[in-house]
């Protein structure tokens, strides 16, 4: 392993003079963490970055042509919903399917002290995410009688706190074999100014986890791809700890996705139509002749705003992060380097010490590059890629605010709404707003219900109160 002194001259090759000169100075244990920390890393590849993505930043605009993204209509009744339906179910009953959860952020935005999956989230029990996910996994191992393996990505920064929470609630009742939790990597944070590696603290360099894109080499390298390969998983249900809408077995999605002549089989992705032209969503596009994922920030306001004769925006594809993709096809994004996914730059806020001060600076204004990968950047190395719509209210219902927009408050009237429009279909009678709202708070356990076709023939109400507040 490298030592002190060799780190010292390296990091000075690469430009890192005042960590060097740091480095040299510190003794001890508190040399021995650092030293563990750095050599983690390949530096000549981390000097790339910095290069790259550092002080002299230049973004080149995308050359190729923007156009929307074809996709399977939700109203469309010329793909076979039953047959893929079937087919989806055949593999969920030959236990061909495993939950893929990443539950690796920091959730800055919601503020919540602790992983966002121990949130209180459902609409009157305030069952936490990681609950809800875990009773619509057993709920469907019992309607396929089939075991269905769930993988959770967690990050240096919440790991342990996510596998107490597990332990603390005896795993809600699943079974632990088959849940495996393993932790994503960290990327080093840099001086947005100076390209500076950071320090958090007197022994250890401030890092960020490497975004949801760091899942195909971080199921690679913790055992968990080799898990799945070994219980005869070939596909994954992926989503994001923060949509308790999210329909996490969905066969018709995965019957598509595997069988459809139009699909590769390698990776697919469920849309919702944009609720407005500036909601905050990815968008699928065609970009040249490919298929991606175009971030709200990156996609021109007239693109966005453009319509179609029927007034329907035309950049409509809206992302709500749920996809199927195939173990063969993460095997080879994690392996093989000719598909290494891009990064992506983000000035953000770091608290850190400046060795030269040896003062602790918290920062008033964004100072430092986090740098993140995107799971969805694997799309385009997919031979055939293709885009699932869904209704908003079956399947999204995000937590990303504390406030506002895509808060705990919009998600409790999403999932409320979506329990009404279920018992709505089962003749039961929903007290309505005058705008048409559900005056009601209704919560509908998935160990009830996983679609709205579960409550035919159970014992409903006939109706349910103005203002009431229950749980099915
Ligand atoms: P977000 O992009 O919403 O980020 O993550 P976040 O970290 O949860 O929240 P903010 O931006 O700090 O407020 C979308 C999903 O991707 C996961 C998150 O846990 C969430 O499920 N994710 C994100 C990771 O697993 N790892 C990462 O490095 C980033």
């Amino acid at each position: 392993m490298p030592t002190a002194t060799d780190l010292s001259s390296k990091l000075e090759s690469i430009g890192q003079s005042a960590l060097a000169k740091y480095l040299a100075g510190v003794q001890g244990d508190a040399a021995d963490i650092l030293l563990n920390q750095l050599n983690q890393f390949s530096l000549d590849e981390i000097a790339q970055y910095i290069k790259t993505y550092g002080p002299t930043y230049h973004p080149t605009p995308p050359e190729d042509s923007i156009a929307p993204a074809p996709y399977f209509s939700i109203s469309d009744t010329s793909w076979d919903r039953a047959t893929y339906q079937k087919k989806g179910e055949e593999l969920v009953a030959a236990g061909k399917i495993a939950c893929f959860t990443v539950a690796g952020g920091q959730g800055s935005r919601l503020g919540y002290d602790g992983p966002k999956g121990c949130y209180p989230t459902s609409c009157v029990t305030n069952k936490s995410l990681f609950e809800m996910f875990a009773q619509t996994i057993y709920a469907n191992e019992r309607k396929y009688n089939a075991t269905i393996p769930w993988y959770i990505m967690t990050s240096p920064l919440n790991h342990e706190q996510t596998v107490a929470f597990f332990n603390k609630h005896s795993h809600f009742g699943l079974n632990p074999d088959n849940i495996k939790f393993f932790e994503q990597g960290v990327m080093p944070s840099f001086d947005a100014a100076t390209g500076d590696l950071l320090l958090s603290d007197p022994t250890h360099l401030a890092t960020n986890p490497d975004g949801h894109g760091g899942a195909y080499k971080a199921l690679h390298k913790s055992g968990a791809l080799e898990d799945m390969i070994a219980r005869g998983i070939e596909q994954l249900s992926y989503f994001q700890v923060d949509n308790p809408n999210a329909k996490i077995v969905d066969p018709v999605f995965l019957g598509l996705h595997a069988f459809s002549p139009e699909s590769s089989g390698e990776f697919s992705s469920k849309m919702v139509a944009k609720a407005s032209w500036d909601e905050k969503v990815g968008v699928f596009c065609r970009v040249g002749d490919t298929l991606s994922v175009v971030e709200y920030s990156d996609l021109p306001t007239e693109l966005a705003q453009m319509t179609n004769d029927d007034g329907e925006l035309m950049f409509n594809a809206g992302s709500i992060a749920i996809h199927a993709i195939s173990i063969a096809f993460i095997n080879k994004i994690a392996t093989d380097p000719s598909y290494a996914l891009p990064f992506h730059r983000a000035v953000k806020k770091v608290a850190h010490f400046d060795p030269a001060t040896g003062q602790h600076v918290d920062p008033q204004e964004p100072n430092a590059i986090k740098l993140e990968q995107f799971v969805f950047d694997a799309i385009a190395l997919a031979d055939r890629s293709i885009v699932l719509e869904t209704d908003r209210i079956e399947e999204f219902a995000p937590v990303k605010n504390a406030t506002g927009a895509d808060s705990i408050e919009t998600s409790k009237r999403l999932q409320s709404q979506r329990a009404a429009n279920w018992l709505a279909k089962n003749g039961v009678t929903i007290p309505t707003n005058d705008d048409g709202s559900v005056n009601a708070t209704i919560e509908l356990s998935p160990l009830t219900a996983l679609c709205s076709n579960d409550l035919a023939g159970t014992d409903l109400p006939d109706s349910i109160e103005p203002g009431a507040s229950i749980e099915l």
